[in-house]
């Protein structure tokens, strides 16, 4: 007999992302239940199996699912939702005509953002993000990765990873941050980028990995920011402090980011709406995930990826929000799975892996989270539906019902 201390009944499907433990690519189990204890999965199965193999313990919690579908909670390996200020005018403007790439040239874009959150202390930008990470957890996101990346001088990167910091220890989503210095070329190194770079290489990245701030390294390859010979030292200078690569590759122009990714054995290229294909195909031989960002394709109105291509490449795909205040102000991954089944034409099994599974895999944490089974942290999305496929066929409505983090309930509508 297994002793558990909350067991979820009732479920009409149970979505594992494991394909062993149930029916499918998604290893569905119709009836299901579940049981964790001290926030991992204990067992896993039937509901009508449940009593022959687990007693709950003496203050466990027995929840009613009420028929509503249990999924994986989900995972956001993409976003950079700590920042101040906002950008809605550049929105209008580009419906005007105005490209992303003319707003930041002409001094709008990210750098905009830099100097409102260079202006906001680690109060202000605590106080500014926590409700988008409440907005996040009320649509099933149970982890999240945040980027910094406004601060672009080494004062204010520490800012924001501190803020970022507090905010993982102040409400249920859990939080994994990105040094993300290398965001964009800092106003005071204007048409100095090597210089800019010294000063993330030998300043920034081990300050930050002195203090214990980041567990991942981005950088933006891109043409006009950085190019791929910088990104590499960059990559390479956060590896040797213990940072992962996971970034911002090939989303305007085919610099060859993907190329990069595989030769540095990144964990996951970011965007890639141009990418080559030897690229991608390198990337998969070099198990890097390709994370896919169709949100900000559909807020800043370019071609999706192609994301078939990229599957018969053999390559792991995520999908991510890329949630900023400038190419793409939207925290809902149901609705990015939307948008990967209608535009990019992924399956709807695929969809779902890439918020989960593979978006786990694009952090690293896969032996911890993104499916469930026995020994992963017990992060469970309830829903609404009337089958998981609903989740975002029945797009732009909010199916969440309860989310359960670590075996705790910590949001319920
Ligand atoms: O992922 N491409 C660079 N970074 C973001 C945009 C951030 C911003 O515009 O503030 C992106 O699209
Ligand atoms: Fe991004």
């Amino acid at each position: 007999m297994i002793t558990a201390d909350l067991v979820v009944t009732n479920l009409v499907e149970l979505v594992t992302c494991e394909p062993t433990l149930g029916d499918g690519p998604l290893g569905v189990i119709r009836d299901g239940a579940l049981a964790a204890a001290e926030g991992r999965i204990v067992w896993i199965g039937a509901a009508a199996d449940l009593a022959r193999d687990v007693t709950l313990g003496p203050s466990g919690r027995r929840l009613d699912g009420r028929g509503r579908v249990a999924l994986p909670g989900f995972v956001d390996s993409h976003t950079h939702l700590c920042f101040a200020g906002s950008r809605e005018e550049e929105y209008a403007m580009r419906a005007g005509g105005a490209s992303y790439q003319e707003i930041a040239a002409a001094g709008g874009g990210i750098l905009s953002t830099v100097r409102a959150t260079r202006a906001a202390s680690v109060d202000e930008l605590v106080a500014l993000t926590r409700p988008r990470l409440r907005t996040v957890l009320a649509h099933g996101t149970t982890t999240v990765e945040v980027k910094s990346g406004y601060g672009l001088t080494t004062a204010d990167e520490l800012k924001m990873l501190e803020a970022i910091r507090w905010l993982g220890q102040a409400q249920p989503v859990e939080v994994h941050a990105t040094f993300c210095g290398a965001h964009e070329v800092a106003p005071e190194y204007r048409d100095r980028t090597d210089d800019y770079v010294d000063l993330v290489v030998h300043e920034m990245l081990p300050a930050v990995a002195e203090r214990g701030l980041a567990r991942y390294v981005d950088v933006f390859c891109e043409e006009g920011v950085f190019s791929v010979k910088q990104s590499r030292r960059i990559l390479e200078a956060g590896a040797r402090v213990g940072l992962r690569a996971k970034f911002h590759a090939d989303e305007f122009v085919a610099l060859g980011g993907a190329e990069l990714a595989a030769q540095v054995g990144a964990l996951s290229a970011d965007h890639l709406l141009r990418a080559r294909l030897d690229g991608v195909a390198a990337m998969a031989k070099a198990g890097v995930t390709a994370t896919l960002l169709p949100g900000t394709a559909f807020f800043l109105g370019l071609p999706y990826a192609p994301a078939r291509s990229f599957l018969e490449t053999g390559v792991r795909v995520a999908l991510a929000s890329d949630f900023n205040p400038g190419s793409s102000m939207g925290p809902n991954l149901p609705l990015v799975m939307t948008m990967a089944v209608s535009q990019m034409k992924m399956t709807p099994e695929d969809a779902l892996l890439g918020i989960t599974l593979h978006a786990a895999h694009a952090m690293g944490l896969e032996a911890e989270l993104g499916s469930l089974r026995p020994g992963k942290q017990c992060d469970v999305v309830l829903a609404d539906v009337p089958n998981w496929r609903y989740l975002s066929y029945h797009y732009g409505v909010n199916h969440v019902s309860r989310v359960i983090k670590r075996g705790r309930v910590v949001w319920a509508r």
